[in-house]
């Protein structure tokens, strides 16, 4: 883990980090005068990290380039160096601060999910920000830290494994948090569920020894009157597949089938600690879906919370069941501005997109555009599918209102956001972000290790910042 502390000047002999474009001739004067006044630093060594091509520098590459630095700083067990954010403000970007990017890359590049191994690294590094001015850097460092600090609790709540979350267990930790960071929190138990009439979240998770859960936390802004803008996030804390069970090598990673959960709790924690002025909602849709007497079954008939009937026939197609209840309780408790739900939903998603963009679905042009663009700029990249009425088609019901899965392979991402719509009110601006292809990775990424990556968390922090 790294830590930050803002300095007017870099403690004596210490490491001192340079951020710098590729130079032709590299050599460490010429670098030291691309990147600044070196008269704050007297190092005991200059450890050099190219931004490459002067005029190819994004945000992107700079967030790289601070991961690198972390990883450097692991790898060698360097406890403590120095970084001069004058220097690295005078570097230009065509959107955001080169700080901002750099810092963002060394929080997220260091961090490392440790709880289980004996052998976990615990080591705290600490970079020092040296600024002549370092009040003038508080807020800006403030913010990345809080933004950081989300991503990562999203990341590693996404880790533990089913044996440690379950939607019990979930359920005390979304009310510990919120105490903390003076959030609203209302959990629905499950019976509270069904007597309400939210047959399908009771559904996925009547197989389970822990039952379903609904979490609501609310973030009341400048305004709490003001209509909110409610995030609802598929939360299964295991997928098995249930009867329609899942292959041996299909099954692996589905603890991840939470992250979507994840990313709501983590980006309502942030709204807390930036105090946004935005009425913010979040809704937990948690079920765990296993096999058992109990269990759901293909063919179970069951009716949801706006009153439609459902007809199961892939008990797999989970994760459309929570979110249509959690969507219309959100719709008639808090009749939203805008509703974006997030959900691991489909493999169809993957197919399409692989892990490079997530799947973006909108009934509403301008909010699909915002959250398009803060996607570009936080490069948690979204592409857009359609919705059009048509795909309706494919899972219209026979004794029942529709079906949860048209049981052929055709546009798998499409068709379950198409289940989904048929939740949402034509007036409700609503996106729905199919991140299964996103939200975990399988191979150590620039700034995120293997498992979780909390994406989404960036984005939706930078739509909501746009709304301020
Ligand atoms: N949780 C899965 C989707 C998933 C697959 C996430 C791979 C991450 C990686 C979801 O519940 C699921 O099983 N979807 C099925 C739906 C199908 C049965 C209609 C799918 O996409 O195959
Ligand atoms: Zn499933
Ligand atoms: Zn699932």
């Amino acid at each position: 883990m790294i830590n930050l502390r803002l300095l007017a000047a870099a403690p004596q002999q210490s490491i001192q980090l340079i951020f710098s474009p590729a130079m032709e001739n590299a050599g460490l004067e010429g670098a030291a005068r691309e990147v600044g006044d070196m008269r704050y630093f007297p190092a005991e060594k200059l450890v050099l990290f190219s931004l490459g091509v002067k005029e190819k520098i994004s945000a992107e590459i700079v967030r790289r380039a601070g991961a690198a630095a972390a990883r450097w700083m692991k790898k060698n067990t360097i406890l403590q160096a120095g970084l001069d954010l004058n220097g690295l403000a005078a570097i230009s970007l065509e959107s955001g601060s080169a700080v901002e990017a750099l810092l963002e890359g060394l929080l997220l590049g260091g961090y490392e999910f440790g709880l289980y191994k004996s052998d976990a690294d615990a080591t705290e590094m600490e970079v020092a920000l040296v600024a002549p001015q370092p009040a003038s850097y508080e807020r800006l460092v403030e913010q990345v830290k809080v933004r950081c600090e989300a991503v990562n609790l999203a990341r590693s709540w996404a880790h533990e494994p089913a044996n440690v979350i379950n939607p019990v267990s979930l359920a005390a930790r979304v009310e510990a948090l919120a105490a903390e960071e003076g959030l609203k929190c209302t959990v629905l138990d499950d019976q509270t569920l069904r007597e309400m009439g939210a047959g399908a979240i009771v559904a996925v998770g009547q197989g389970s020894a822990t039952p379903s859960r609904l979490m609501v936390l609310e973030h009341p802004g400048q305004d709490p009157d003001q209509a909110p803008v409610v995030l609802v996030g598929k939360t299964i804390t295991f997928d098995t597949g249930g009867y329609s069970l899942k292959s041996v090598d299909g099954m692996v990673g589905m603890k991840y089938d939470k992250c979507g959960g994840m990313d709501v709790i983590a980006v309502l924690m942030a709204a807390a600690r930036l105090k946004l002025k935005t009425r913010i909602i979040g809704v937990i849709a948690a079920a765990e879906n296993m096999v058992s007497a109990a269990a759901y079954r293909p063919n179970d008939i069951i009716r949801t919370l706006s009153g439609k009937t459902v007809e199961i026939i892939s008990t797999d197609a989970e994760g459309r069941l929570v979110l249509c209840d959690a969507l219309t309780y959100a719709q008639r408790e808090f009749k939203p501005r805008a509703l974006i739900d997030l959900a691991t939903l489909t493999g169809g998603v993957v197919v399409s997109l692989g892990s490079t963009r997530a799947g973006l679905f909108s009934n509403n042009d301008a909010l699909a555009g915002s959250l398009f663009a803060s996607g570009e700029s936080t490069f948690e990249r979204l592409w857009r599918l359609p919705l059009d009425d048509d795909y309706f088609e494919l899972i219209k019901g026979n004794d029942s209102d529709m079906r949860n899965s048209s049981g052929v392979r055709k546009a798998h991402a499409i068709v379950a956001a198409t289940f989904l719509k048929q939740f949402v009110s034509a007036d409700v601006p609503w996106a729905h972000l199919d991140i299964a292809g996103t939200a975990d990775t399988d191979k150590e990424e620039p700034y995120s290790p293997k498992g979780a990556t909390g994406f989404g968390v960036r984005l939706l922090l930078d739509y909501l910042a746009g709304l301020e």
